[in-house]
């Protein structure tokens, strides 16, 4: 099946929404929250944080997560007869590719945009997503989950809700991600007396071509942007007028 939604803001804030690191922990703690109610594993909740850009405003970034994964990771909070299946998926994952390979894409999350506005989540749940401007201040975002369609009953019960619990439109994180982007957008409507978005966050380290630390940089949103302007054929330092 497929989910159509919309947002009152501007299609970019998808893709920027997706590859900020920074927003996680403040923004969807509630879904931290039903994570350590169900009975998941909490440790640090997202460590091991890298993130690139892969060229022509491509970005990606890969992390260690609480969850579980129906693509390879067990969770406490799932019966065995589900830990046993998705034992068996990460089991042929091993097989097929290499162990470091094969744990890598079983146990790991990646948030992945393909420029302009393709997004791949592989995270709880697998999902695919596009954002369609409609006009300058609304959107519609379309979104596919991507499974095998082999899943036992039981293992394709627990895909669904992870996909729906986090990345559902009526999800526990995409109305948080909804109302920042929508009163993102009510700023931006002040852009007359404030012209500025501020993406500077970690620019210092970037520009020394040092080590920008992962999550705590605006890296990402401003390897989008400069494609952006790159696409328009804007002089990234033009001062509005
Ligand atoms: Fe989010």
């Amino acid at each position: 099946g497929t989910h159509l939604y919309a947002t009152r803001a501007n299609w970019k804030m998808l893709p920027v929404n997706v590859i900020d690191g920074n927003h996680f922990m403040p923004t969807h703690v509630t879904y931290l929250q039903y994570l350590r109610e169900r009975g998941s594993e909490m440790k640090e909740p997202i460590r091991d944080f890298h993130e690139a850009h892969l060229g022509n405003g491509h970005t990606v970034f890969e992390y260690e997560a609480p969850w579980g994964r129906p693509q390879g990771k067990p969770d406490p909070a799932w019966s065995d007869a589900v830990n046993g299946q998705i034992l068996a998926r990460r089991e042929e994952l091993l097989a097929r590719l290499g162990p470091e390979l094969g744990d890598r894409i079983a146990r790991r999350n990646r948030n992945l945009v393909i420029f302009p506005n393709l997004i791949i989540n592989d995270i709880m749940g697998t999902t695919i997503r596009v954002a369609e401007p409609v006009s300058v201040d609304y959107m519609e975002i379309t979104a596919w989950q991507f499974c095998p369609a082999d899943d036992p009953p039981e293992l394709a019960r627990v895909r669904n809700e992870q996909f729906l619990t986090f990345l559902g439109p009526g999800g526990f994180a995409t109305p948080d991600d909804t109302e920042g982007m929508e009163a993102s957008q009510r700023g931006f409507a002040c852009y007359r007396e404030a012209p500025w978005v501020n993406y500077s966050k970690g620019i210092a380290a970037e520009l020394a071509g040092g080590y920008t630390r992962p999550g705590e940089s605006d890296f990402m949103m401003r390897a989008f942007f400069n494609a952006w302007q790159e696409y328009l054929g804007i002089d990234r330092f033009a001062e509005a007028s």
